[in-house]
């Protein structure tokens, strides 16, 4: 991740220091913007960027696993449309210049009036970016909306804002940032179209110097235009992550132009060799002087101390609209090394570049990165710093559940913290970049990570994917995600694609893999690429192109298939393998149904793990997709298979979008932890094998009953424990021992009757937890709790506050449904709210929420710039209400 300096409000430093600081300045342009849906009238054809194929209305919910299908047929007649301008704004990030493309001598024809600055916007909405325009709903209740998560995302915006363009700034290069624009983007300066980026995921950069005028009015104006269809999960809309204008001497770094690498590692020295890329945009050829000095980072990503390393300073000369690259190295001794907690530690450091011409500082360029080895081990999995490293990872899709796509740093922080809590090292990107900022915290947080870039190459999965724009843009968005990211020590791999398919489509298929894996190399020798499969065996030529073997459920047998470790290990003795997709468990947080089977893994029916009518999944964590299976399985056929390197359960979190099995709901059951961030029962299941030193005991379920009295109704444990003794009201329910590949204790005819149901874990023999579980008086309170009680007042920092349904005792009632209602005074407010219910169509706008099983979430910021207390009630008919301060910093 690169950063520049940023342009603190009113003076630049370059206004401080004539001489020097003349850095890039950075700014971010996240205020002030107006919003509007939907084109002007008659202008809509004209404003796509290519022809899209007609789709017939298409059925929903559609089985993940499904194979997917050839590409839509396209009239190909660009006529009118913008592709022929938007292309060359990929043009450095394809490699043969023969592949670049020249855009037209002319503008485009097409110009409505809302490009002009005298434009009247006073009906659009004032919005702060990131912005995600979908996430207010409503909720589409009918139709076949459940796979893009019922909201629509579909149908063309607007954004428009002035840009403060000094005249100072005249002769010099300027930038537009968008860390990622959902999508089709086509960006337009003062009338003119400058260029866009369709692929909604990636980061991009747009020269707007040709079209800026400096000291003038700049109007800009972006138009997104999201397919219907064309995703199988949420994907959000609009300018739902952080914009920045950068302004740049014509002679700077280019943009993702410094490449870190640490080729030689050990704790007694470390060889750091950096590229930097120097553009030189001006008309003259500049002899400039390149030079780099190491610092260490504080936890807090702080620069401490003196520089531990200075790289031999370089002379290059730049041609005029040229680049050059030069490159140096330095040994660091006593390396403090990166690594993912908890076995090691993430420190980091930060190489800070600076370019001068004449002895004059023209630009500075801050890179953090961390020093670490990586080696992937066929037969021993993964090692970091020459340790071995077991992969308990998740994936996640990059929505943050009630806030949407818009992109929080604190909202994806706390995500991290909770997968952590439970012992995981490490997140799959499924099936695309993250925010930058995603990738900070990883870095911060010592968490590994899979980055990914495509869910579909050329055939498709939706009627309107990007396999539609696969042919003209893998290579630049593949190299975009490479450039951007490949100095996150957090990123162990790159995945080139998701389940593609491709994996159908034998030597064709495979060539194309070929390509995309050829591609990373170029960009990064240093890690392995890969593709994530769940249909290509051993012996087709897919994944004879990857460097590691990525099976998505595979592994613990799929369908009527058996498992395919050791098929893959015997064919390619010398790749690793991991499960980048394991389990697909499902289940509703504190739904519990009966029977419950006595099985240990069971794909959900109706009756038999799940409940139609209601759309719920029993959280009795036995009930998978029908391709998928429990954690426990999942888990029997890794430890039967011990050179498998570890898994990526599907999913850390619930996900907007993809309600396998019930498509009339919102949100996804394969969440460990539901969408309002409440953990369900597996989060202990996982915590119990993650963190196996922790002593936890996880009973489940709920003890109020009523309707229940005398009936069975099994006891699950989750410990970190091997044997266990359940008591129901003092009474010995037996002594029970795991065996092997058996991953938690159940007592499967227990009756119930009201009261408490208590536990005694041993570990070895010796005591090792104890918890117990009470019956439920009828719900009387409510008690409420922040993650965090002084937030900061920029707009962006969130306090998280967690009420709970009890009995007068504080007892959670565990199937409490009340309407709560939330009121927030002082200087803050309510963002959104949320229960976890996949069935709750309620705007996440809307104050007032039902608690799904004693539980519901309220998210809270500080208005920007207002210190002070901040009071945030909650009450409920019939209940006693409560109230939690904040404090806004
Ligand atoms: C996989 C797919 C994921 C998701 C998952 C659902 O086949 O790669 O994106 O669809 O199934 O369980």
């Amino acid at each position: 991740m690169n950063t520049h300096r940023y342009r603190s409000a009113g003076l630049t430093l370059a206004a401080l220091l004539p001489l020097f600081a003349l850095a890039a300045e950075r700014q971010s342009i996240n205020d002030g913007w107006r919003f509007q849906r939907g084109d002007p009238q008659g202008y809509a054809a004209q404003l796509q960027y290519d022809v899209r194929p007609e789709i017939k209305q298409s059925a929903d919910g559609k089985v993940a696993d499904a194979r997917p299908d050839e590409a839509e047929k396209v009239q190909r007649s660009a006529e009118g449309l913008l592709k022929p301008w938007i292309l060359p704004s990929g043009n450095a990030l394809v490699a043969d210049p023969a592949r670049r493309a020249q855009r037209p001598a002319a503008d485009p024809a097409v110009s409505p009036p809302l490009l002009r600055a005298d434009f009247d916007e006073h009906d659009w909405r004032a919005v702060t970016l990131p912005h995600d325009w979908a996430i207010e709903g409503p909720f589409l209740a009918t139709g076949p909306y459940g796979g893009m998560g019922r909201l629509q995302t579909w149908g063309p915006a607007w954004y428009r804002k002035k840009l403060d363009i000094p005249a100072r700034d005249k002769g010099k290069s300027i930038f537009l940032d968008i860390d990622g624009a959902m999508s089709h983007a086509s960006v337009w300066l003062n009338g003119r179209l400058v260029g866009g980026w369709p692929y909604g995921y990636n980061s991009f950069r747009l020269d707007l110097t040709p079209y800026a005028t400096p000291g003038g009015v700049n109007q800009l104006a972006i138009r997104l235009d999201n397919p219907a269809e064309s995703a199988r999960w949420y994907p959000g809309a609009g300018l739902y992550r952080n914009v920045w204008l950068t302004v740049a001497d014509p002679v700077h770094v280019a943009h993702w132009g410094t490449v870190v690498r640490t080729p030689q590692v050990s704790r007694e020295a470390a060889q750091v060799e950096l590229a930097v890329t120097v553009d030189n945009d001006g008309k003259d050829a500049a002899a400039l002087d390149v030079s780099t000095q190491l610092y260490a980072l504080d936890d807090n990503g702080k620069r401490t101390g003196a520089a531990v390393a200075t790289l031999p300073a370089q002379r290059v000369s730049v041609n005029a609209r040229g680049s050059a690259t030069v490159n140096a190295s330095a040994r660091v001794a006593q390396p403090r090394l990166w690594g993912p907690l908890p076995q090691q530690r993430p420190n980091r450091y930060l190489a800070v570049t600076t370019v001068s011409r004449n002895g004059k500082v023209v630009d500075s360029q801050e890179t953090p990165f961390g020093i670490r080895s990586l080696r992937f081990d066929a037969n021993e999995g993964l090692f970091v710093n020459g340790e071995k490293i077991m992969i308990n990872g998740v994936n996640n899709h990059h929505d943050l559940g009630a806030l949407g796509a818009a992109f929080n740093v604190r909202a994806a922080e706390r995500q991290l913290q909770i997968l952590q809590e439970m012992g995981a090292n490490a997140v799959r990107m499924s099936h695309n970049p993250p925010s930058p900022e995603l990738l900070e915290l990883t870095d911060r947080m010592g968490i590994l990570v899979m980055d990914e870039v495509f869910d579909s190459w050329e055939r498709k999965k939706t009627p309107l994917d990007f396999h539609l724009i696969f042919p003209d843009w893998h290579e630049q968005d593949l190299r975009a995600m490479l450039r951007r990211d490949r100095n996150h020590p957090s990123i162990i791999m790159w995945s080139v694609g998701n389940e593609v398919g491709e994996q159908y489509t034998g030597d064709a298929g495979a060539a194309i893999g070929r390509k995309l894996v050829s591609i990373a190399h170029e960009e990064d020798p240093t890690r392995p690429a890969t593709g994530a499969m769940n249909y290509a065996k051993s012996d087709m030529p897919l994944p004879g192109t990857v460097d590691v073997i990525s099976l998505n459920y595979q592994g613990a047998g799929i369908r009527s298939l058996p498992g395919q470790f050791p098929n893959f290990h015997q064919k390619f003795p010398d790749k690793m393998i991991l499960s980048t997709e394991s389990a697909s468990a499902l289940s509703s947080r504190g739904e519990y149904q009966f029977p419950v089977p006595g099985v240990i893994s069971a794909p959900v029916r109706p009756g038999a793990g799940g409940d139609p009518k209601r759309q719920q999944v029993s959280a009795y964590e036995l009930f998978a997709a029908d391709f998928g299976s429990s954690a426990d399985r999942s888990w029997a056929a890794q430890d039967q298979n011990p050179y498998v390197a570890g898994e990526f359960v599907w999913t850390g979190f619930d996900y907007l979008g993809e309600p396998t099995p019930y498509y009339g709901a919102r949100s996804s059951y394969s969440g460990i932890v539901d969408l309002a961030g409440f953990p369900k029962d597996r989060y202990y299941l996982y915590q119990s094998r993650w963190r196996p030193d922790l002593p936890i005991a996880h009973l489940l379920p709920h003890w109020t009953w009523p309707e229940r009295v005398g009936e069975v109704t099994p006891v699950h444990l989750f410990t970190s424990g091997d044997e266990a003794e359940l008591f129901v009201n003092g009474k010995s329910q037996g002594r029970r021992k795991k065996a092997p590949y058996e991953y938690r204790l159940r007592w499967d005819y227990v009756v119930y009757e009201p009261g408490e149901i208590s536990v005694v874990a041993y570990k070895d023999g010796k005591e090792w937890a104890r918890s117990s579980v009470k019956t439920a008086q009828a719900a009387a309170m409510l008690e409420a709790k922040a993650d965090r009680s002084t937030i900061a007042a920029d707009g962006q920092d969130l306090s998280f506050i967690t009420v709970r349904v009890t009995d007068a005792g504080g007892t959670t009632a565990p199937r409490a449904d009340q309407r709560i209602r939330f009121t927030v005074e002082g200087p803050g407010e309510l963002v959104a709210t949320d229960n976890g219910d996949p069935t709750n169509l309620e705007s996440f706008q809307s104050p007032e929420r039902a608690a799904f099983n004693g539980l519901v979430l309220a998210i809270v910021r500080a208005r920007p710039g207002q210190r002070g207390a901040i009071t945030v009630r909650a009450s409920a008919e019939g209940l006693r209400g409560t109230e939690v301060q904040l404090r806004s910093k």
